[in-house]
């Protein structure tokens, strides 16, 4: 990690335009689990993602992004993350993670979900749980905080608070977001040596706890893309793209821009 990083400012125009690109996404995300069920495929799934960004007049930006083959990450079991989607059917007591991004009018959006198939056992429950609740404690620090590095402080402190006995990754970070997927700055899930940019108006960041079963170490398959746990432990992934403004948070990849996750933290967001 390079010690200084940008953050750059975007306009309120600027993030009105992210906002379209991050509702894509969202709607994107919302099929995707309304359509995933034992016996669907990952495959099918992917061509229900590109399908609605498209209809929505945007472009997966993952298709072809370092020569990724496909529109979204579909990461099952003890992938993490950047899990290929393929044609083994889902199974009853998968846990599944989807990662999804578009591009609409040069601006992108990129979300992430995790969700159960049928039934699951209770640390499969708790760990999905966990994630997205560190996940909102992340906003919240975005809203709150002073500089980038309170983000990591309180994905990490959630996680502990949670309780069990979960890893938090420390090979893969959320990052900056724009006009490019992928910009400065790096944002950690954990506590770090660097405070990192300070947290301005007009600020946007993807904020992407990557939770899992024991151990954080993590293999790359043969693919070059599947990241699973080392020991094998199960993973959840939530994402989401959030502005901060002069008046608030708003959280661009969700419908309510974040009115319900952010509800238990007695914030509202804010309007762009
Ligand atoms: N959404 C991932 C991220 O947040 C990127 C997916 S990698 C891709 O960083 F190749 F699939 F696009
Ligand atoms: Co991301």
């Amino acid at each position: 990690m390079r010690s200084f990083q940008r953050l750059d400012a975007k306009t309120p125009e600027q993030l009105r335009s992210m906002r379209a690109a991050g509702l894509v996404v969202a709607e994107a995300l919302e099929q995707v689990q309304a359509a995933a069920a034992a016996g669907v495929t990952p495959v099918e799934l992917d061509r229900l993602a590109e399908a609605t960004i498209r209809a929505a007049g945007a472009e997966p930006s993952f298709l072809g992004y370092q020569g990724y083959p496909a529109s979204i990450c579909v990461s099952v079991g003890d992938v993490v993350v950047h899990g290929i989607p393929g044609s083994t059917p889902l199974r009853e007591g998968d846990i599944v993670s989807v990662d999804c991004g578009a591009v609409l009018d040069g601006w992108h959006g990129d979300a992430a979900i995790t969700f159960p198939i049928g039934e699951v056992d209770d640390a499969a429950a708790h760990l999905i749980e966990a994630t997205r609740a560190s996940l909102w404690a992340g906003i919240v620090a975005m809203a709150r905080g002073q500089r980038v590095g309170d983000i990591g402080v309180a994905v990490e402190a959630a996680v502990e608070a949670a309780g069990g006995n979960l890893g938090v990754l420390r090979d893969y970070v959320g990052h900056g977001i724009g006009r490019a997927m992928h910009t400065d700055p790096d944002v950690p899930n954990f506590a770090t040596r660097t405070a990192g940019p300070k947290l301005r108006p007009g600020a946007t960041l993807a904020i992407e706890p990557m939770v899992v079963e024991g151990k954080f170490d993590t293999v790359v398959d043969p693919d070059d893309w599947t990241v699973r746990t080392a020991d094998g432990g199960r993973a959840a992934h939530w994402e989401h793209t959030v502005a901060r403004t002069e008046t608030g948070i708003c959280v661009l990849t969700a419908k309510d821009a974040g009115a319900a996750g952010l509800a238990p933290h007695n914030l509202i967001p804010t309007p762009l």
